[in-house]
């Protein structure tokens, strides 16, 4: 959702250094951006425009940009249209503020602070709380007291970072979003954003504060930032760590996209994985949660990762027969769930900072069973939340349709079914399932060495009308995952289902200009063949995602994709899942999309 980013230092060019890392959450996905900065005679200055960040740069040509404080924001809109209105920073003569999240009642604030007098000049939700500030702050409350006070009036998740010129601080503070600070301490610098990956390379040491914890960043603190309950007493509620991200990995190298590149890393993300957790320090996360002996998993989770989740439910249910319930997110939240005693809530999820996902912890959490999370951003919400956790060591994922998150997710669920099963400790268990993945990372070696079919095949379909995705059993999951990436990138109509159920209904739908792309899986091959032909009497196109030299595949095929699954096993899915992503990548290119950010979607949901 809304990137955030704030600097305050003794460099001059604290608009340059908060304009870079604001272009590093460029991949989060936004409609507009904007600064406020004090210039070098202490006036605010502030500059905000719709669109890419490359229209603020425009703005800001020639401008004096001299200034050692800057806040700066990349708006995902929520409340009021797209517009260089509504972009962010709001201010006023006193104040500019940033805000990442929803005041779910703004509306009220607004209108008892209209009746006071205060006119509003966005449409935007985040503006009343600049105004809630400002009101405490005419009253002649000292600024600390009136955010704190204001943050307490408002309903909703939130994360707003204030610029305060009168004494050049900034200020920060969040509920149930990302927020995250870090001090250089040789240079004396001190920055603030919705993202640690925005301050990579930039600061030495990372905070990430607890809820309700107002931070204060002031080149006159001895510690550069400070952190107080909103009571305004001292608190240590905040987690501390070393800085210690790569900003390298934000580069395409010889790729024309990051989705490409992500696509592309798998197979070493695998042979990483698998050292980590074999020989690494996973071993002992894995361990520790084997020993919960869940009775029950209830995995919440949302899109890709809820997917993932769904391979995960058939790993707990067929290689434990732990009964596993998997629920999006944001309806699990709003159910009345049932949650039993020996219960282990699991939450799957690449930023960690998926609202829904981070809702449905916190529900676990209250009815107290332990939580554990499968996450790759480490400090995340959901790390820090979680009892326990599973990294998925996948590195920064920069395109928004998520690729080698839901594979090493799946990797990761694969390995706590291993150490629930008590195996972890039997070297022959381990060197089998170790071999397992080390081949599974070659075959997807092989296959995107081989990918001219899949482009070409791309290249004759992607122009077509809708596409059904089927697979059954746990390919179903993957047909899902395949029909989102596909619809999220290539602005395609995509559905995935289970081969058995098209003739419920769907099949209606079936011509000679939808696609079917069938998974022919080796399992339940006579039955899956079978729904084949049901789709191709109905002229439907079929693209065959099978065996190699699958003669009657091949035959019912107008299109096949001939795979090696053997000796994969369990694992095959995540190898056809590459098949996917690559179709829908190459569709999407032919159809000429903006892969890496796709149109009205954002990296991380931070917003229900
Ligand atoms: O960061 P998370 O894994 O929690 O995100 C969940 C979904 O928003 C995410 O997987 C989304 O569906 C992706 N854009 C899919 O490619």
């Amino acid at each position: 959702m809304c990137g955030i980013v704030g600097y305050l230092g003794p460099s001059q060019n604290s608009v340059q250094i908060v304009l870079e890392g604001l272009k590093r959450l460029e991949y989060r996905g936004y409609d507009s951006a904007g600064v406020s900065f004090i210039d070098e005679h202490n006036q605010m200055q502030n500059f905000k425009k719709a669109g890419k960040l490359e229209n603020l740069k425009s703005e800001l040509v020639g401008k004096n940009l001299v200034a050692r404080t800057c806040i700066g924001h990349t708006r995902w809109a929520t409340h009021g249209g797209v517009t260089d209105n509504n972009a962010h920073p709001h201010s006023n003569d006193i104040l500019s503020i940033i805000h990442n999240g929803i005041i779910e009642n703004a509306h009220d604030l607004k209108s008892q602070l209209e009746k006071e007098g205060v006119v509003f000049k966005s449409e935007t939700d985040s503006e009343s709380f600049l105004e809630l500030v400002t009101f405490e702050l005419r009253k002649g409350m000292p600024i600390a007291q009136a955010i704190s006070q204001s943050f307490k009036k408002i309903h909703g998740n939130s994360s707003f970072v204030v610029l305060y010129p009168k004494t050049g601080e900034i200020y920060a503070i969040k509920r149930g979003a990302p927020l995250v600070a870090g001090i250089n301490d040789v240079t004396s610098e001190a920055l603030v954003s919705s993202d640690p990956y925005a301050l990579a390379g930039m600061v030495h040491k990372l905070y990430f504060p607890e809820d309700e914890v107002l931070l204060h960043l002031s080149a006159g603190n001895h510690h550069l930032i400070n952190f107080y309950e909103l009571d305004l007493t001292k608190t240590k509620r905040y987690l501390s760590k070393k800085q210690d991200l790569s900003v390298q990995v934000s580069e395409k190298g010889e790729f024309e996209h990051f989705m490409l590149k992500e696509i592309h890393e798998q197979p070493e993300l695998i042979r990483g994985l698998t050292q980590y957790y074999f020989g690494g320090e996973g071993y002992e996360s894995l361990t520790r949660v084997a020993k919960l002996k869940p009775m029950r998993i209830l995995v919440s989770a949302c899109g890709t990762a809820a997917y993932a989740g769904m391979v995960a439910k058939d790993f707990f249910e067929g290689l434990n027969r732990i009964p596993t319930i998997v629920e999006l997110a944001s309806e699990f939240r709003y159910r009345n769930p049932i949650i039993q005693a020996n219960d282990l809530g699991l939450f799957v999820s690449q930023s960690g900072e998926t609202a829904d996902t981070l809702a449905a912890q916190a529900m676990c959490k209250k009815a107290g069973i332990q939580t554990v999370s499968i996450v790759n951003v480490e400090g995340s919400t959901l790390f820090r939340d979680c009892d326990e956790n599973l990294l998925i060591r996948a590195g920064v994922e920069i395109g928004v349709a998520s690729t080698k998150a839901f594979t090493q997710q799946v990797l990761t669920a694969r390995l706590l079914a291993a150490a629930l099963s008590g195996k972890l400790d039997d070297a022959d268990y381990r060197v089998k399932l170790a071999g397992k993945f080390s081949l599974l990372a070659e075959r997807i070696d092989q296959l995107l060495a081989n990918i001219d079919n899949i482009k070409n095949i791309a290249e004759s379909i992607y122009h077509k009308k809708g596409f059904f995705y089927t697979g059954r059993g746990v390919y179903f999951p993957i047909a899902l995952e395949g029909a989102l990436k596909l619809k999220e990138i290539a602005y395609v109509h995509a559905e995935g289902y289970a081969a058995g159920e098209l003739k419920h209904g769907p099949i209606a739908l079936i011509d000679e200009d939808i696609v079917n792309i069938a998974i022919i899986a080796p399992d339940l091959y006579e039955k899956t063949i079978s729904n084949v032909q049901e789709n191709k009497a109905r002229k439907g196109i079929i693209v065959g995602i099978g065996q190699l030299g699958d003669k009657e595949g091949t035959r019912l095929s107008d299109y096949y994709i001939g795979v090696d699954f053997k000796g994969l096993d369990e694992l095959a899915p995540l190898y056809i899942n590459v098949v996917n992503q690559l179709l829908a990548y190459y569709m999407a290119k032919f159809k000429g999309t903006d892969i890496d950010k796709p149109r009205n979607l954002a990296k991380s949901v931070t917003v229900e």
